[in-house]
């Protein structure tokens, strides 16, 4: 097939479920990707934060092609030596003491809102399974996180919806305040809203977020699949903030493109959990849980975190001057290591097609926001080359 053949095939056989950009990725390296045509792209997109070692990472291939030959799969009715180790070493390197894999950003959130209302309810009343997330955030598609997603765009069509969510404002410390109550099990948080628009709270928002969730004897979930792994300069973005929480989410970077996802949790929540309370067939497996494992040692040993820092600071320098080169164009450019948002004049469509024309692939966000997620082992010269294509384009008009 053609590539357009290929893009036909896909509009007539798949179920037209996004929209999808008019051209066929087929290859991968570092911080590039091919096209069908050949075409090279500078790939600002990470795959949505996931491949934070960029494309056909060395270690990441060997440890695919090893395990592949050796064991992919055989459920959670065994003990997985490669479930383990990551782990273990997931609780070395956050607050948490243990951990339940599933296959998804999703499936982990799902996962954390289970623990939260069952440990809610062994520690208080029966009715105790309320969950307090803030509007303009992302937590998944699945019913009950996109229920905690409180976006309204995001449920048309799919009433009813489950019951025991709670939307309060972002950043918002009274809000949340206010809607705490005896029936409260948990509030539920991104540290950063990623998908909302790179929304980056006060610096009190999570202590404060923690402080009445100590007070109120209620769980504090965060949701750090698009944050986690280094993405904002810090392994965890709770770190910037200097509080923990009892339960966090993990996913999207944690094998680099391997589907997986973690709920982390502090032993007294995890507890909540006893054996036939929550399952999942794939999740955790030898393959998804080795690749994890590479992933997250990489990720350590590369110092990706600190690579994230700086990189990411330098960038949002030359997207600030940018800013007040063509602030008719720009309005305001903020983030957190490699997770950074641009506030565009022009509808943000044009201005991702544009990039991508000129070989730079980019994201949107929030309502009208371009979104920058690239590999974590980005260098300056292609950092440079990402501001100069995105010049050419706020210039262009
Ligand atoms: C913060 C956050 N939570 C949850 C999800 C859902 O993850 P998944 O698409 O892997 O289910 C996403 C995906 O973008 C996300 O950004």
């Amino acid at each position: 097939m053609d590539t357009k053949e290929l893009l036909d095939a896909g509009g007539k056989h798949l179920m037209a479920f996004t929209k999808r950009f008019p051209i066929a990725l087929v290859r991968g390296e570092g911080m590039r990707v091919w096209d069908s045509d050949g075409k090279e792209y500078l790939d600002f997109t990470g795959g949505i934060a996931v491949t934070a070692l960029g494309h056909s990472h060395a270690r990441v291939v060997g440890t695919i092609r090893e395990q592949a030959t050796t064991l992919l799969h055989v459920s959670n009715l065994f003990h997985i030596p490669q479930q383990t180790h990551l782990a273990k070493l997931l609780c070395e390197h956050s607050f948490a003491d243990r951990v339940f894999f599933g296959n998804s950003g999703a499936e982990a959130n799902e996962a954390a809102i289970k623990l939260a209302r069952k440990w809610a309810k062994e520690h208080g009343a029966s009715d105790r399974g309320d969950i307090i997330t803030m509007r303009g955030g992302f937590h998944g598609r699945t019913l009950a996180t996109v229920t905690a997603t409180a976006q309204e765009k995001y449920h048309h069509g799919y009433e009813p919806l489950p019951g025991g969510f709670k939307y309060v404002p972002y950043n918002d410390l009274r809000a949340v305040e206010r809607a705490l109550d005896s029936r409260t099990a948990a509030i539920m948080v991104e540290p950063i809203q990623g998908e909302g628009g790179v929304i980056i709270p006060d610096d009190g928002y999570l202590p404060g977020l923690r402080k009445l969730c100590d007070e109120a004897g209620v769980l504090l979930i965060l949701d750090e699949i698009q944050t986690g792994m280094g993405r904002t300069g810090k392994l965890w973005a709770y770190e910037h903030a200097g509080v923990s929480p009892d339960i966090m989410t993990v996913a999207k970077a944690l094998a680099n493109g391997i589907p997986i996802g973690a709920a982390l949790a502090t032993e007294d929540v995890a507890t909540a959990f006893s054996p036939g309370t929550h399952g999942s067939t794939f999740g955790g497996n030898p393959f998804a849980t080795a690749v994890g494992l590479t992933v997250f040692q990489t990720t350590v040993e590369e110092k990706l975190p600190e690579r994230a820092a700086r990189a990411g600071a330098r960038l949002l320098e030359r997207l600030e001057a940018l800013r007040r080169a063509f602030p008719q164009r720009i309005t305001a450019v903020r983030g957190k290591g490699l997770l950074i948002g641009i506030d565009v004049t022009a509808p943000v469509g044009e201005v991702v097609a544009a990039c991508r024309d000129r070989g730079l692939l980019i994201l949107t966000a929030g309502d009208n926001s371009a979104r920058l997620a690239p590999p974590l082992i980005l260098e300056n010269a292609d950092a440079d080359r990402g501001v100069e294509i995105f010049e050419k384009v706020v210039a262009g008009g």
